[in-house]
């Protein structure tokens, strides 16, 4: 029997990104031209995927990638770190004679550079006296990255240098507006260096590059990321769940899945691929047929398997909170300003705006904007499907 062929949080490559071919093309465009691209979308919708698909295309071909994920660095001297021995590794040579590079083009940061051969990588250490402030790590990641323009500058014709910053928004939560200023003096003067930002703070960062005030206006191309058009991820569905033996008869099984998962991606696979594990279950019917009852259940068994997580989340809020969220649940996330939600919520309007901004802030609901509407979504579609199928049922708010 064929492995289960659906796939979530990892990230994706080359082959297993459905639709997406204009977002690669942007990213590999933008490295190699040496331009500037900010990739803005919510968190899940696979932008990371996007990003390693469009890194792997340019493996071998005579381009210098570096790629990291701003919020795993506690500090930005950390990061320039890790960019700095990227860098080394990058320039395929003699220990030596690469030591000496690096040494050149980073001379403001002193790196001190050592090589591993067990492990064939390089790691730094910053020579520069590194200060607690955040502030005066900006001034680092800048010395950084025209240390970089630098050792693009001195690659042999054809070569290119790019980097990507992924959840960039973290390097601006944690160097504040002036690390905008700094970072974009630096870099709108580099033109060999590709840049692309990616980042799931959606409103901050669609603040941070469109508004006319701001340093990061028009510094570069903006692409937002969607949902992936469902008639792709439809058809990629019905694919992969007959290649694996089963039927698909009912259109609406497959709907159903999009339905549930919001057309989030990642919500997308981790339902299929819970599909996947209850069709196998079913071994009496042969071949197993795909339905939206049996869609439903594997619905339920997602959130009974997270019912411990969902749970945590859920008691910390306050009733105010909570009553917010089923209020975007009950309204689909329009109209919260109404009287009706006030009376709900047992509240006036501002603070129920108060309490959406809260939960925007934690992280379970966005903002959507769309064709001149905002409307409220949560990050988790299937926490709302918990809630729905739990403490709202539980409460008698939202009938079976
Ligand atoms: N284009 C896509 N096609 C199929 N699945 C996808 C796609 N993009 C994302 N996914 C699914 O979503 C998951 C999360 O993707 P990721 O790239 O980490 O998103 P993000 O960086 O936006 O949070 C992936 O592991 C995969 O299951
Ligand atoms: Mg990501």
């Amino acid at each position: 029997m064929m492995d289960n062929p659906f796939e979530f949080g990892r990230e994706l490559g080359t082959d297993e990104l459905v639709d997406r071919q204009a977002e690669v093309t942007a990213v590999i465009e933008t490295l190699r031209q040496g331009t500037k691209l900010f990739l803005i979308g919510p968190r899940r919708f696979g932008k990371t995927s996007i990003l390693k698909t469009a890194e792997d295309r340019l493996v071998g071909k005579n381009s210098v990638v570096l790629r990291f994920d701003a919020e795993s660095f506690p500090s930005l001297d950390l990061l320039v770190s890790a960019l700095i021995a990227a860098a080394a590794k990058s320039l395929k040579g003699k220990v030596e004679r690469v030591g000496d590079q690096i040494t050149k083009f980073f001379s403001k940061l002193r790196p001190e550079l050592s090589f591993s051969i067990t492990q064939d990588a390089w790691n730094a250490k910053l020579g520069v006296n590194v200060a607690s402030s955040q502030e005066a790590h900006v001034g680092l990641l800048v010395e950084a990255l025209n240390g970089l323009e630098a050792l693009a500058a001195d690659q042999p014709e054809g070569r290119t240098v790019g980097l990507i910053i992924d959840e960039f928004q973290k390097v601006i939560e944690i160097g504040g507006l002036q690390a905008e200023s700094q970072i974009r003096a630096a870099i709108q003067r580099h033109k060999r260096v590709g840049y692309v930002f990616a980042g799931s703070k959606t409103r901050m960062l669609t603040d941070m590059t469109m508004d006319a005030t701001r340093p990061f206006y028009r510094l570069g191309q903006i692409r937002f990321i969607g949902p992936v058009p469902s008639e792709d991820f439809e058809v990629f569905l019905k694919g992969k769940f007959r290649a694996g033996g089963f039927r698909v008869d009912d259109p609406d099984a497959i709907t159903r899945i999009l339905q549930l998962a919001e057309d989030v991606p990642y919500n997308v696979q981790l339902l299929a691929h819970t599909c996947w594990y209850e069709l196998r279950n079913q071994s009496a019917t042969n071949p197993a047929s795909l339905t939206p009852e049996i869609v439903d259940a594997a619905m339920l068994l997602i959130a009974r398997q997270y019912d411990p997580f969902y749970t945590q989340i859920w008691s910390a809020l306050t009733a105010i909170q909570q009553k917010t969220l089923l209020a975007v649940i009950s309204e689909a996330g329009a109209g919260l300003q109404s009287r009706k939600v006030s009376q709900f919520v047992g509240r006036g309007a501002s603070t129920v705006q108060r309490s959406v901004g809260s939960l925007i802030e934690k992280d379970i609901l966005r903002e959507e904007e769309h064709e001149g509407a905002t409307r409220l979504r949560f990050e988790d579609p299937f926490f709302s499907q918990w809630i729905r199928a739990f403490p709202a049922r539980a409460a008698g708010l939202i009938q079976a």
